[in-house]
């Protein structure tokens, strides 16, 4: 490798190169499978999980900066990285005790009553034991950047397939787009102005017919930026979820997502949990290294006859129970749906690609309406065929706007509709496939186990399935109500990966239907972001804040 293409940084105490545009996770997975997180209230072992900046599997703090994406974080000469919530190391971490102490997690609402002069050492060392890990250093104040601002006709978020399919229509109709991508290495479109490695979110939605969103990002150096757009074109795209079972937080357990990255994770021999294109794509992708594929229900024939080439063994009609290991999976347990027994399949990591959802935080945030899908059993927001929403000038396209497999609009039409600025029509729902209700019946059979062990709801606020029984039996309901008293769903994910299990969880705890569960929109800062830098861009939005 020449210097000229290399980065010369230090992880801990090790001084180590990484490739010219490479990412932090990128650059340490080539040594192997990195350990960088414990998490926050267990101080369970943690691991990569979606390797696209989903997660919070890789947090690591550079320069003083705590909480910063591996995964999303381009390796710049000199960087100082370090790891945290640990000691004296994720590998080795002495409080991991914690999860071994306590079985069935930490009341913090209700736990060591008596004796009452014993319950405010209780709290302080249940605080002390958690959290995400230390204030900047230096201070943020000392380092906070002047926001940048930025004006827009038509504002595109998201750079993928739709987010540039959508700028390059724009730009042939004879619009200037501005293309917006949290990913550091957007590829420009030409004819739109780029604005990448940026992550923003939607302010109060226009007033009126004249007036213009607003929207509040963060770039990775946590400098502000504040966008008006008088059209938004949300192209944010998919990402495969997570799914409930007994350690599936456990390093190893990935998805869908990690596995096509590119990020170069040694995953080794793998179980692919899916069913669909989705499944078949990992598949092909790991080659070798698939183990064995496990699905809810049948198999589609695509995937059969990929796992036949490559002489994938299939577990059609199955239920994952259980992930075995600690500091990494070591084997799977699944057990049939028919009852004729449960087994192991030995592998090392476990990939998740059975459900495809949206990222539609954008979409709600400006008051899209949205409605819940069976299958694959999410909201998804209600787009017409020309990819408009209910709210004007909110346009959606591609995975953010509709399940796999519907039929879209094309990037001409969208474009039409755009510089039209034509009134929102009437929704129609997007075409579905599948079974209705598959997911409510495979959660229904599965929370049927005997459970033993943490099942871990919430991977990033560590919040235990059993925690939001005890909210349920003590007469909580709903997703708002719960997420209050268990903390499920606020953690720097924003839900992605506990909402969706959260909402099938509480339907069939409450014995109700999941859309008289509830919804939470997700609510700006999206990602880490210091206080320093929502500080410096406050006097923009001094009258739409609420107070
Ligand atoms: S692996 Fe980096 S955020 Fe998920």
């Amino acid at each position: 490798m020449g210097r000229s293409t290399s980065r010369q940084f230090r992880f801990g105490r090790a001084q180590l190169e990484a490739r010219d545009g490479e990412s932090l996770l990128a650059a340490l997975a080539r040594r192997g499978w990195p350990s960088l997180v414990r998490s926050v209230r267990y101080h369970r072992p943690r691991g990569p999980m979606c390797g696209v900046g989903d997660c919070t599997g890789c947090l690591v703090r550079v320069n003083g900066v705590p909480n910063q994406r591996a995964c999303r974080r381009p390796v710049r000469e000199g960087d100082q990285v370090l790891t945290e919530n640990s000691w004296p190391s994720p590998r080795h971490d002495l409080f991991g005790i914690a999860d071994l102490l306590l079985p069935h997690g930490l009341d913090t609402v209700h736990g060591l009553r008596r004796p009452a002069f014993l319950t405010g050492t209780y709290q302080r060392a249940v605080r002390r034991l958690a959290g995400y890990g230390h204030a900047p250093d230096p201070p943020a104040s000392a380092t906070a950047a002047e926001p940048h601002r930025r004006e827009a006709e038509v504002l595109v978020v998201g750079a993928g397939r739709s987010g540039r399919a959508s700028a390059e229509a724009l730009v042939r109709a004879g619009l200037r787009p501005l293309l917006l991508e949290r990913r550091a290495d957007a590829v420009p479109v030409d004819g739109a102005e780029t604005l990448a490695g940026t992550t923003a979110s939607m302010l109060a939605p226009p007033a009126g017919g004249t007036d213009r969103f607003s929207l509040l990002g963060f770039d990775l150096d946590g400098a502000g930026v504040v966008v008006r757009a008088r059209s938004v074109v949300v192209a944010t795209g998919g990402y495969d979820a997570g799914l409930l079972f007994e350690g599936s937080d456990r390093p190893g357990v990935v998805t869908g997502d990690l596995a096509l990255s590119g990020v170069g994770l040694p995953l080794g021999p793998s179980v692919i949990v899916g069913s669909g294109e989705r499944a078949r794509t990992v598949v092909e992708r790991l080659g070798k290294d698939a183990a064995a594929v496990v699905a809810f229900g049948d198999i589609g024939p695509e995937l059969v006859r990929t796992a036949a080439e490559l002489e994938v063994p299939l577990y059609p009609r199955s239920r994952v129970v259980r992930a075995v290991g600690r500091g990494r999976v070591r084997a799977l347990e699944v057990a049939r749906r028919d009852g004729a027994g449960r087994f192991r399949l030995a592998c090392s990591a476990v990939v998740l690609a059975h459900r495809r959802l949206p990222n539609d935080q954008l979409l709600f945030q400006a008051g899209a309406a949205r409605s819940w899908r069976d299958t694959p059993g999410a909201y998804f927001p209600e787009v017409d065929r020309r990819g408009r929403t209910g709210v004007a000038r909110l346009f959606a396209v591609g995975s953010a706007a509709r399940p796999a497999g519907s039929a879209a609009p094309s990037a001409d039409e969208l474009a039409d509709a755009v510089r039209g600025q034509e009134t929102t029509l009437a929704p129609s729902p997007p075409e579905l496939g599948g079974r209705p209700g598959e997911l409510l019946a495979y959660y229904r059979e599965l929370l049927r186990e005997r459970r033993r062990g943490k099942w871990v709801l919430c991977p990033c606020e560590d919040v235990l399935l059993e925690e939001v029984e005890r909210a349920v039996e003590r007469g909580f309901r709903g997703l708002e109500v719960v997420k209050r008293y268990t903390g499920v769903g606020t953690g720097l994910c924003q839900g992605r990966y506990c909402l969706p299990e959260a909402i099938v969880a509480l339907a069939i705890l409450e014995g109700r239907p999941p859309t008289e569960v509830g919804f939470i929109t997700q609510r700006p800062p999206l990602v880490p972001t210091p206080l320093s830098a929502l500080a410096a861009v406050a006097g923009e939005f001094a009258t739409e804040l609420p107070p």
